[in-house]
């Protein structure tokens, strides 16, 4: 069982974390989010979080009820800009990437992913293969399609919601890179068609949601479709020079749940790994935020 933290970073640290709420600096401004898992106490006081934050979000009337914890409000604190910019760097890897204030509490990037960014630029690095062929399903605003085209991938980003999709070109921009592949497009029908035309992959990364939709309004529900979606994935994926990594963040899902169905789908490989990814307060209280499960073979 593996567990990984961001490396030193200079646009992000986690500053506190308890109450239920996890307090962040993002570049140059300080966001305080509620956390379901910080069932601990913070170690600032209140009057010292207040003075360090410029905003903090606050969940709506359906908190608690019908899947709706993530919606509310920002409350202004300080001024701030609605959108900013923070870097990313790793290796030979230097992103740049957009944040805004999002309706849904979420600013635009996970910072627990980037232990998943390194992995998928050393894995394609790695690779036995000229400008091998990346699938990001579920690909948001493009953290791991943006790690797999700077180490010199051939990728295909696909969401489907058009907006993420635009907001994931915008970061490839903003990080020097061009020529992805933008598919705004429900995940499995996708890959189901891919399996049917026979085309293959060197490298697949998925991070599913527990609900989502297609654009036709297909249902994704993580525990019913998770499996139909890694057969798929085993269809499309090259049998050798490849990786896949899994992540997933919801449904209380352990690592081993992880690891289990991925070898399940594709049977014991030499080079299979999985793990936690969390983020480390000053204090040195540790948040885990998603699981995975990796492997190359
Ligand atoms: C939380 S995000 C994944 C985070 C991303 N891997 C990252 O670290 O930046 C889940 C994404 O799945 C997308 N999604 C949900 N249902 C989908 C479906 N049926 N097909 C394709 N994408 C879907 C959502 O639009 C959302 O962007």
């Amino acid at each position: 069982m593996l567990l990984f933290s961001p490396n030193e970073w200079a646009d992000y640290e986690l500053i506190d974390t308890g109450g239920f709420e996890k307090l962040e600096r993002f570049g140059d401004f300080v966001l305080a989010r509620p956390e379901p898992k910080a069932v601990w106490k913070k170690t600032l006081s209140e009057k010292e979080w207040t003075s360090l934050m410029h905003t903090r979000f606050t969940t709506g009337a359906g908190f608690g009820k019908s899947g709706k914890e993530d919606s509310g409000s920002w409350q202004p604190i300080k001024k701030m800009q609605e959108q900013w910019f923070i870097g990313y760097r790793c290796i030979g890897l230097n992103m740049r990437m957009r944040l805004g204030l999002t309706a849904f509490k979420h600013v635009g990037i996970f910072p627990e992913q980037a232990p998943n960014w390194d992995y998928i630029y050393s894995s394609v690095k790695g690779l036995n293969v000229a400008e091998p062929k990346v699938l990001n399903l579920f690909a948001y605003t493009g953290g791991a399609s943006l790690a797999a085209k700077a180490a010199g991938a051939d990728v295909v980003h696909l969401d489907s919601v058009r907006q993420v999709v635009s907001w994931a070109r915008e970061n490839m921009a903003l990080s020097g890179l061009n020529n992805i592949r933008w598919v705004v497009e429900d995940a499995l029908r996708f890959v189901k068609r891919e399996a049917k035309r026979g085309n293959l992959y060197q490298g697949i990364m998925l991070d599913p949601p527990a609900y989502g939709h297609g654009t036709d309004g297909e249902k994704w529900k993580l525990d019913e479709c998770l499996l139909e979606m890694l057969q798929y994935c085993r269809q499309i994926l090259a049998s050798e020079n490849s990786f896949l990594i899994l992540n997933l963040y919801s449904n209380g899902f352990s690592a081993l749940v992880a690891d289990t169905v991925i070898r399940n789908v594709f049977g014991k490989m030499k080079e299979q790994e999985y793990g936690e990814l969390f983020l480390e307060d000053r204090f040195e209280k540790r948040l885990p935020l998603s699981v995975f499960a990796r492997f190359k073979r």
